[in-house]
């Protein structure tokens, strides 16, 4: 079984230039296959609200939500990296709350690194839970607690005066102190001028390829997340399908008395006709 990276490593692999495979997981299946299949890293994203709690959006979340899904990854991914997501709420209101709850993913759900998404605005946060000694990655661009705000999911820095705003933000985040950095739905070009720019770690969902590794949402990429798929996401399985024909099946099955089969059960040890006498004991 590989070792467990720490940011060190991470760090190694962007100078070595081999890139990092990121995942969502939420639950301990879905952390114990991130695992198997060598997933340098595994985020328990705030999107937990929308692929496995069935929120429109991720600012319901909490931070037991958070925490409790944190404990089942990591049940599920002993040896893998582990970030935890600040939900909406858990880190705005004031440094000393965004450390305190920053301090909880570490103590209870033992993650390796925590996020929080924004830039400028957040500088405080991310460097009062650096100084902390708590691996911080920052996220902007696309940030979904704030897309009230960017008017939706909508991609962001196309244009020269937005973009510059975002290479500001990401040199303000590495010098607060984040240990490494997430860009979502930025035009490549951005993203290669970051990545190159920043001596930590950049990794893309949905920022394609010129920085230091990809994320993906486990559910978006296994076709199990059906309200919508963003135009960044590729498909390596269809998932819900197979689990809708699998139930269908087994509807089908129940209806039609074809299951449970004789190899399902469990048969009597002793003989029928003393099974007949003890049913008689109770007529
Ligand atoms: O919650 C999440 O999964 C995220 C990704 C959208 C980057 O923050």
């Amino acid at each position: 079984m590989a070792k467990k990276k720490s940011i060190l490593d991470l760090m190694k692999m962007k100078k070595s230039g081999e890139k990092v495979a990121w995942i969502t997981a939420y639950d301990f299946p879905m952390a114990s296959f991130a695992e198997q299949a060598g997933m340098d890293m595994i985020l328990v994203g705030d999107s937990l609200g929308m692929v496995v709690l069935g929120y429109q959006g991720t600012v319901p979340v909490t931070m037991d939500d958070c925490i409790s899904h944190c404990q089942a990854v990591r049940r599920g991914a002993p040896n893998t990296f582990i970030v935890g997501d600040m939900p909406f709420g858990s880190y705005q209101t004031s440094d000393e709350e965004a450390v305190k709850n920053a301090c909880r993913f570490l103590k209870e759900a033992d993650v390796d690194s925590i996020k929080l998404e924004g830039g400028r605005r957040i500088l405080s946060k991310i460097k009062a839970i650096s100084d902390a000694g708590i691996v911080v990655i920052g996220h902007i661009g696309l940030t979904p607690q704030s897309s009230g705000q960017l008017g939706g999911f909508k991609a962001q820095g196309r244009d020269v005066d937005s973009a510059r705003e975002l290479i500001k933000d990401a040199i303000a985040i590495q010098e607060a102190g984040a240990r490494a950095l997430l860009v979502e739905a930025i035009p490549p070009e951005l993203t290669e001028y970051i990545s190159n720019k920043l001596e930590i770690p950049v990794y893309s969902i949905g920022a394609g390829l010129p920085c230091d590794g990809q994320l993906i949402i486990c559910g978006d990429m296994l076709g199990m997340f059906q309200a919508f798929t963003p135009k960044f996401v590729k498909k390596y399985a269809k998932v819900a399908e197979v689990i809708t024909k699998a139930f269908e099946e087994y509807r089908e099955d129940v209806k039609g008395e074809k299951f449970p089969e004789d190899k399902h059960v469990y048969h009597i040890k002793d003989s029928m006709e003393d099974f007949e006498k003890l049913f008689k004991e109770f007529e």
